[in-house]
């Protein structure tokens, strides 16, 4: 089974896959983790991501492509974040037809541009991936990791005015991929609105059966 989630930033997004790949054992790939783990040695990814820009097509395609040729991804995946692009969609039809792999759904979580800042704004993550919302996911000690203890922090590119940079240009460039998606019958639309648990047993349901 393999599923792409797609959605504005705040969407819930890492949230969904994370329990997506752990009750249905396939593998998560998240570009945005691929790339904070890449800017830690690339000043120029770090200067993107952290302006709110997207990191040039190229690269990502090369990147999604080599690691879609490794073997864990044989029994299943996830892709969250990407693609991003028409191009990047194209690339990825491309070399899923070469690789003989197909795509069973794309998960697109709608939720609008306010309720996308007060979550990315209230967002605390830990080393350890886990993330917290200040209000509505809040850890039982402020400032603590529930599962390792670390210390959360906010991400560099949650800044408000980062975040608004970041939902226009998911307007502008990965918007069209809905309909995209919708014209090749991939295209579920899921309320991201609802509470993360509703959100999630929804999609559970449509892997469950089949889509
Ligand atoms: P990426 O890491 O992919 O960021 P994003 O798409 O902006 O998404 P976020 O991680 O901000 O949000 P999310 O939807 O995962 O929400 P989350 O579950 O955390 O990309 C970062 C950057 O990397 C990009 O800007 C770009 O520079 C680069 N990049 C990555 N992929 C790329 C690509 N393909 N091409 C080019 N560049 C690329 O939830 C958010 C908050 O809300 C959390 O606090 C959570 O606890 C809370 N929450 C979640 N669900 C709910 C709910 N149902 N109700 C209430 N609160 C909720």
């Amino acid at each position: 089974m393999n599923y792409i989630l797609l959605g504005p930033p705040g969407a819930g997004k890492g949230t969904q896959a994370k329990k997506i790949v752990e009750k249905f054992k396939i593998v998560h790939l998240s570009t945005g983790d691929m790339f904070r783990e890449a800017k830690k040695s690339d000043p120029s990814i770090a200067a993107l991501m952290e302006a709110g820009k997207l990191i040039p097509d190229e690269i990502v395609v090369n990147m999604v492509k080599n690691r879609l040729k490794k073997d864990d991804v044989k029994n299943g995946f996830l892709l969250d974040g990407f693609p991003r692009t028409l191009k990047q969609a194209k690339e990825l039809d491309k070399s899923l037809k070469t690789e003989n792999i197909k795509i069973d759904g794309v998960f697109s979580i709608i939720i609008d541009n306010e309720e996308a800042v007060k979550r990315i704004s209230g967002r605390r993550v830990c080393k350890c991936g886990a993330s917290f919302h200040i209000k509505f996911v809040p850890p039982k000690d402020a400032d603590k990791c529930d599962y390792c203890g670390g210390q959360l922090t906010q991400r560099a590119d949650d800044k408000e005015e980062v975040v608004r940079e970041r939902l226009s240009v998911y307007d502008k460039q990965t918007k069209p991929l809905i309909d995209y998606y919708k014209n090749s019958g991939l295209l579920i639309d899921i309320d991201g609105l609802q509470n993360e648990k509703i959100v999630f047993e929804q999609i559970s349901k449509f892997i469950e059966n089949g889509r």
